[in-house]
């Protein structure tokens, strides 16, 4: 099995928020950041395995503080842990206001990218080569996520069909709704 470093795939993409990438409050559209993230999360993945690759899953996207127009948005992506078919690109977002130089972090989040052959089936990923303890700390806490993952994809499928209409009635009485 071949091995890769991080430094290989690492990868930073900046752009500028222009004002058609606005919403209706006048801050930068979610979807743009979300769609940037998709973009240097490709280029990392298709980094690191020489191949294409799609995204499978994203977690923990929160915007932490809203993004203005004229905003020069920087995304900073690499691989920080790889299983058989796939990877987990970190990235960490910041926005630069480039008339006052104040940069805030604005959100940092993980795509799961699984790497494709010509056919459209999956295949294997290079391994990774950890060269210090963040890269250790990074590749177990992605082991972790991986595994966190899987129990939520699992969790999901499931119709609940084990937990009773009376249980599910009296914890969604919990909440604030009301059952007419
Ligand atoms: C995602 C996809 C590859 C999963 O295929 P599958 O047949 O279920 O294959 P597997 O269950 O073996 O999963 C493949 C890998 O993805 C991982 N994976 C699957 N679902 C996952 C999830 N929800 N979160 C994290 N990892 C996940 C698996 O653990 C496995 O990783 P590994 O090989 O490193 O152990 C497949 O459903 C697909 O191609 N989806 C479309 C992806 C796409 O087109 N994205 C672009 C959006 S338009």
């Amino acid at each position: 099995m071949s091995y890769k470093t991080i430094q290989h795939s690492e990868t930073i993409l900046t752009e500028l928020m222009v004002p058609s990438f606005a919403n209706f409050g006048g801050k930068v559209h979610g979807g743009i950041l979300l769609s940037l993230m998709d973009k240097v999360a490709y280029v990392t993945a298709a980094k690191h395995c020489g191949a294409y690759a799609v995204t499978v899953a994203v977690e923990g996207v929160e915007f932490l503080h809203p993004v203005e127009v004229g905003d020069l948005v920087s995304l900073k992506a690499s691989v920080n842990y790889v299983g058989n078919t796939s990877m987990i690109i970190g990235m960490r977002v910041e926005a630069l206001n480039p008339r006052t130089g104040l940069v805030t972090h604005t959100n940092s989040c993980y795509f799961t990218m699984a790497s494709k052959n010509e056919d459209g089936k999956l295949m294997q990923v290079p391994g990774l080569i950890l060269e210090n303890e963040t890269h250790i700390r990074r590749f177990y806490e992605g082991m972790k996520l991986k595994e966190f993952a899987l129990h939520k994809r699992k969790m999901m499928k499931s119709d609940f069909a084990h937990i009773s209409l009376e249980e599910m009635k009296s914890s969604c009485l919990l909440q604030r709704c009301k059952i007419s």
